[in-house]
């Protein structure tokens, strides 16, 4: 049988407003059948999940390949030789991001960020605040500068969205694209 092996990608979620974008990624790495993912929800995650997307919560545990407690912080991603494509915190909480800039890796969450960027992974913050205040400006510089990859779900309009759904899949587009992934329905700028 020709077996190919998955690749694995870690996706957290927080407790920034925007559980959708997790949920529209879940899917479209499902749809690809080439990942598999690694689902991680800390405790405000639960709370926006739970606000946001209630009717979809039982899909959005079954889109995660393994769910692992936040708890957790013996897990595998807990490890840097467990290997992995990277990771993802989508949506990205300034407390979230505070505590990943300071290697604060009490929890399952933090530690798998501070593995990625120990190894040297791609680490995506998908930052949703508004407005962002001097603390959260700082934070996202500090870790910019290390290689992380700030990605705030910041509207674009030139490829005439009609729905929030095509608003969420060109966020969803430039994350997949980081790990060299296509989403369906991404629009690229061509000129
Ligand atoms: C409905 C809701 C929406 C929130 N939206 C945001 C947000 O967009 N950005 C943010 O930084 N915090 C937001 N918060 C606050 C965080 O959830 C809170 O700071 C929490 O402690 C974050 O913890 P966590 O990062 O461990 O999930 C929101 C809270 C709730 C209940």
């Amino acid at each position: 049988m020709n077996h190919v092996e998955k690749k694995r990608l870690v996706v957290a979620v927080s407790g920034a407003s925007g559980s959708l974008l997790a949920l529209d990624l879940l899917r479209q790495l499902r749809t690809s059948g080439r990942w598999e993912t690694h689902v991680i929800v800390s405790r405000g995650g639960q709370v926006t999940l739970e606000h946001e997307i209630p009717k979809n919560r039982e899909e959005f545990l079954a889109l995660a390949d393994v769910y692992h407690k936040n708890e957790d912080i013996g897990a595998s991603v807990a490890g840097g030789s467990y290997k992995t494509e990277g990771m993802v915190v989508v949506p990205c909480s300034m407390k979230t991001l505070a505590g990943i800039a300071g290697g604060y890796a009490d929890t399952l969450l933090l530690r798998a960020a501070d593995v990625t960027i120990k190894e040297r992974r791609p680490l995506v913050l998908v930052a949703r605040e508004t407005p962002l205040s001097p603390i959260h400006l700082r934070n996202m510089a500090e870790l910019a500068a290390m290689g992380v990859i700030i990605l705030p779900p910041v509207m674009g309009f030139y490829h005439h969205p009609r729905s929030v759904e095509d608003l969420v899949r060109q966020i969803t587009g430039r994350i997949m694209d980081v790990f060299g992934e296509e989403a369906e329905g991404y629009t690229r700028w061509s000129g």
